[in-house]
């Protein structure tokens, strides 16, 4: 009898619903898109993966990938020039695609002078990601405040309650891509920010990637630590030139 979904009626539980978002017709899920675990957790729907791109697409409204980012990837990164390859920019390519790999567990620190490319591999690390499907979020240091502070204002204003919804966003993001460390000017206010969101994603082993054209020693110790735990970080110093000022002919 119930081996037609389609013959329940609609007051049983396993009554089929149509799907009505656009997606696919599942039957694993019977297009509620979240199932429960053994758990009892809801969690996305692990056959058709309609509410994981749901995440995808949340995590992404607050991205600072803008129409450049989505061009640059790991093939179109150079790390050959004059016919010679550059070593250190070679491993930091080759992090970034481990990175990429396997964000689950693992923190990327790169830092390093301006222009030599750090912000074309977190774009590179968001673009391969969310192609496959990952929710991560790309987005520079002084985005993610100014978001805060709108958010701020918004619950002032409205009362509705946006900062807390916000600040979990970037605390739980699958992967977060944090680029432009310590170009917000820092305040007790952001160290704040940064601290909790980064302490956060460290103890639950989310992935997360750093980057900065600061030196490790200028951060508050507290993440300065996390950053530098060898147990779950890679930090890497990027010492290539910047690219812009490379002769045209020799990029
Ligand atoms: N190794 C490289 N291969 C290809 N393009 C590069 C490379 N390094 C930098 N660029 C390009 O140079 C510009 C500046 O790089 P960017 O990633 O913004 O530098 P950073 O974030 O380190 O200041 C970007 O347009 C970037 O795509
Ligand atoms: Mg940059
Ligand atoms: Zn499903």
């Amino acid at each position: 009898m119930a081996s037609n979904p389609a013959a329940e009626p609609l007051s049983s539980p396993d009554a089929h619903i149509a799907p009505i978002d656009g997606g696919p017709d599942c039957s694993y899920c019977n297009n509620r898109r979240f199932v429960i675990d053994a758990q009892g957790a809801l969690k996305p729907c692990p056959e058709c993966g309609v509410a994981a791109t749901w995440k995808v697409q949340a995590v992404d409204a607050f991205s600072s990938r803008s129409g450049a980012a989505t061009k640059q990837t790991f093939f179109n990164f150079k790390t050959t020039f004059d016919g010679r390859q550059d070593e250190l920019l070679h491993d930091c390519l080759e992090s970034a695609e481990e990175f990429a790999a396997e964000p689950a567990g693992h923190w990327l620190v790169l830092w390093g002078e301006r222009g030599n490319g750090k912000t074309h591999l977190c774009a590179a690390v968001a673009n391969h990601l969310i192609a496959g499907g990952t929710a991560a979020l790309f987005i520079t240091m002084p985005d993610l405040l100014a978001a805060l502070r709108q958010a701020m204002d918004l619950q002032n204003n409205t009362g509705q309650e946006s900062y807390t919804g916000r600040m979990q966003t970037f605390k739980t993001a699958p992967v977060l891509i944090l680029d432009d460390l310590g170009a917000e000017g820092a305040s007790a206010w952001s160290d704040g920010v940064l601290f909790e969101i980064l302490d956060y994603r460290y103890r639950n082993r989310l992935g997360t990637m750093i980057v900065t054209n600061c030196a490790l020693q200028e951060f508050d110790p507290r993440i300065a630590s996390r950053m530098q735990d060898a147990a779950l970080a890679t930090v890497i110093e990027n010492r290539a030139p910047d690219y812009r000022l490379r002769p045209i002919d020799k990029r």
